[in-house]
């Protein structure tokens, strides 16, 4: 068995980081959600894994490299533009082989790992088997109608009117059958080939497709809230430990991560949060569901339920709530006189200001 990953996309709906590096590598409670994704593979006993690339190809092998730290043997598939789920298996037909694989979505988080999942297909092998969750916009999602049998009798990328509120989840089990499926399909309205177009190809043709709804927890970290989601609930499980220094007139309390040279001088830290290694947090206080990455800089500031990216630096500003700090940003006042806001904005760039 293989696996095969998606970390190509567009990564719109996370703009402005995404104009400047993959939003797979966004990380969660100070880890990229993409490495999440190749333990659970790990976990599950894959060793084959090809990794689907596009844009920000030089980043992401840069990060997860031959793969040999998540004991995982790692093929580059570059893809020349996100033109679909069902596209990334067409250009992997060479790695997959005739191999039975899990394709999972670079950008989505699940709880609990794929184990079972795999474990169940190895041993039961329909022709493909997708996961469910019941989810209260079904209208956002590729939604799954499903018989009496619980066999999956149809898909919908996204419908007006959805059958059911029953959502794909990012991940998929297939046999080499699904090959079949993406060279017999034709793109969708918005160019793209669609890996709900090659399910429904299967079932039109007597293919046996199965679903396992789950109940736990999965995220598509496609967008900013999903991503403080996200990184809330994986801090909600971290224990407290304490690598960096505190000072004396520092109080920590609860599950706080403070990475091995990181510095909290006179600050109040309230977890669950992780300090990243480098960062100096000096005057400041940091509330629960904070991620606060590598070498930033904390100073007579205040910030909860969020996540800040490596090399940013927040001075005298108060109070920073459910927000996510790019790389190398610069948070300061604005002088007290003109009374005014003073901004750098990137393209795409999303600002709320409290007054
Ligand atoms: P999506 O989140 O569906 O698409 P996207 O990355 O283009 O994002 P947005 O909608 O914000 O523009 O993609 C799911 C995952 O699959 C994500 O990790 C990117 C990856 N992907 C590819 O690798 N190739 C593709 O052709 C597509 C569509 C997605």
């Amino acid at each position: 068995m293989k696996a095969l990953v998606l970390s190509g996309g567009a990564g719109t709906r996370l703009r402005p980081l995404t104009h400047t590096s993959a939003k797979q590598l966004v990380p969660v409670a100070n880890k990229p959600v993409l490495f999440y994704g190749l333990e659970a593979i790990a976990d599950a006993g894959i060793k084959q894994v090809g990794i689907i690339v596009g844009s920000t190809a030089d980043e992401i092998m840069e990060a997860v490299g031959d793969g040999s730290a998540f004991g995982i043997e790692v093929t580059y598939i570059p893809q020349e533009a996100p033109l679909g789920l069902a596209h990334a298996v067409l250009i992997a037909q060479d790695f997959l082989g005739d191999d039975d694989f899990v394709m999972y979505l670079g950008d989505n988080f699940i709880v609990g790992g794929i184990t079972d999942l795999v474990d169940g297909f190895r041993a039961d092998r329909p022709d493909a088997q997708i996961l469910l969750t019941k989810v209260s916009d079904p209208k956002a999602f590729g939604v799954a109608e499903l018989g009496p049998d619980g066999r999956v009798t149809g898909l919908e990328e996204k419908p007006e009117h959805p059958k059911s509120d029953l959502a794909l989840v990012g991940v998929y089990l297939f046999t080499p059958a699904v090959h079949e499926a993406v060279r017999s399909i034709e793109p969708s309205r918005r160019g793209e080939l669609e890996i709900t177009h090659a399910l429904q190809w299967l079932i039109d043709n007597g293919r046996d497709v199965r679903s396992t709804t789950i109940s736990g927890y999965w995220k598509d970290t496609g967008n900013v809230t999903d991503m403080l989601e996200v990184n809330r609930s994986v801090l909600e499980t971290s224990e407290q430990r304490i690598d960096g220094s505190v000072d004396e007139s520092s109080e920590i309390i609860g599950r706080v991560t403070i990475e091995e040279g990181a510095c909290v001088v006179g600050s109040r830290i309230v977890g669950p949060a992780v300090i990243g290694a480098g960062t100096v947090v000096t005057s400041s206080y940091v509330g629960p569901f904070t991620s606060i990455s590598r070498n930033c800089v904390i100073s007579d500031s205040e910030i909860e339920f969020s996540i800040v990216l490596d090399d940013s630096s927040l001075n005298g500003v108060r109070r920073v709530e459910a927000s996510i700090i790019g790389r190398n940003v610069v948070v300061t006042p604005a002088p007290r006189m003109p009374a005014a806001h003073r901004f750098v904005l990137g393209d795409h760039s999303k600002v709320q200001i409290s007054s």
